[in-house]
């Protein structure tokens, strides 16, 4: 494959709103040891991306400053000590920014072979959410077969593969959401009880059912003191997100007496061996239901690469569920 030497991207021209994503042109980069190039042809779009973009979640210092945590394409060229990756491979990749763009790099560790008859704009929905679901649900909260499971934000994209996993590994999920029509989506993809939250008090439904053994939060605010008393004697708490704030005053002595974990994490800085554990095990444990159809990224829409501030105000406007996607080429 003969590479152009610039290509068509999308940067965050200055902090703020959708309208700071602008249309520019990039040298393609280089793959270094143990990474591959990618030849982009879907890039997902996420939350981080528009923190990024307002200047509230910064890059870390080796990525690219171009937003994107996640892209399905061909290998286009493959750096020193790569194995396993061959030019002309379709692949979907976790990324460490870059995504926003015609091409973009990657250790090929955190590279996986697109499922099995799923297209490449489906696969490059995968990667950010079943990373971040798999490591904090099932790693991290240690989730089992007849637990009982509530996620918030039901509908995202962290929520609605929340909801497939835990369902298929056996768990009893909860889920919350905004409307009745995201309530709906969150049913049919395996809730067994749809909580619309500005109808119903999750607190009061949760104690109902004899308290939650794991919560995947990423609401925070005074959700964190609602989690608490959600949850069962032994229950565990993990944190993603704070749309509401991280702040909060909380009565630690119900986390002492009812032996509570409260715990949380970030997948963007961890380190590249960290992400390619998680990989590995996605590989092994999740892959193979992609590849045979049980489960599947729920999808919202798509939007051309010049169009990435329209997909951001989409977003921000919390009307989608499931994933939305820029076409690249
Ligand atoms: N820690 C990590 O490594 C990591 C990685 C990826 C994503 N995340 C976080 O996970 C969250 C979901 O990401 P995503 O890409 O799936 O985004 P998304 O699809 O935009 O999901 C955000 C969801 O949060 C709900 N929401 C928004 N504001 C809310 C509020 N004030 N109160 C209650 N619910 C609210 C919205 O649903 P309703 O309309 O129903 O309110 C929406 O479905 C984001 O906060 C993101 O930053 C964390």
């Amino acid at each position: 494959m003969t590479l152009p030497e610039m290509m068509r991207a999308v940067e965050i021209s200055e902090p703020g709103g959708p309208e700071v994503l602008k249309p520019t042109h990039r040298p393609v980069p280089q793959p270094g040891p143990g990474e591959i190039l990618i030849r982009v042809r879907w890039a997902g779009v996420n939350r981080p991306d528009a923190l990024q973009r307002a200047g509230s979640y910064k890059a870390p210092p080796q990525a690219s400053d171009l937003p994107g945590l996640e892209a399905s394409g061909e290998v286009a060229a493959v750096g020193p000590e790569v194995s396993g990756w061959s030019v002309g491979d379709a692949v979907c990749a976790l990324l460490p920014g870059g995504g926003y763009a015609e091409f973009a790099v990657t250790p090929a560790a955190h590279a996986l072979p697109v499922p099995d008859g799923m297209d490449l704009r489906e696969a490059a929905c995968l990667p950010e959410t079943f990373f971040t679901v798999w490591s904090n649900v099932f790693q991290r909260g240690g989730l089992k077969a007849g637990e009982t499971f509530l996620v918030h934000g039901g509908s995202s994209g962290i929520g609605t593969t929340a909801i497939q996993l835990a369902s298929h590994f056996g768990a009893r999920v909860f889920a919350t959401a905004g409307t009745a029509e995201k309530c709906a989506a969150c049913a049919k993809l395996g809730a067994k009880r749809a909580i619309n939250y500005r109808e119903e008090d999750f607190v009061e439904i949760l104690r109902g059912e004899g308290g939650a053994n794991l919560i995947l939060d990423m609401v925070g605010g005074d959700y964190i003191t609602r989690n608490v008393k959600s949850l069962a004697d032994d229950g565990r708490l993990v944190m993603i997100a704070f749309l509401q704030g991280p702040k909060v005053e909380l009565n630690f002595a119900q986390v002492m007496l009812r032996r509570l974990t409260i715990t949380g994490s970030t997948l963007r800085p961890q380190s590249d061996f960290a992400k390619a554990r998680i990989a590995d095990s996605l590989r092994d444990r999740v892959w193979p239901l992609l590849s045979n159809g049980e489960i599947a990224p729920v999808m919202d829409s798509e939007f051309a690469l010049e169009d990435a501030a329209k997909a951001h105000a989409r977003m921000e406007s919390s009307g989608h569920v499931g994933k939305i996607v820029l076409r690249i080429s």
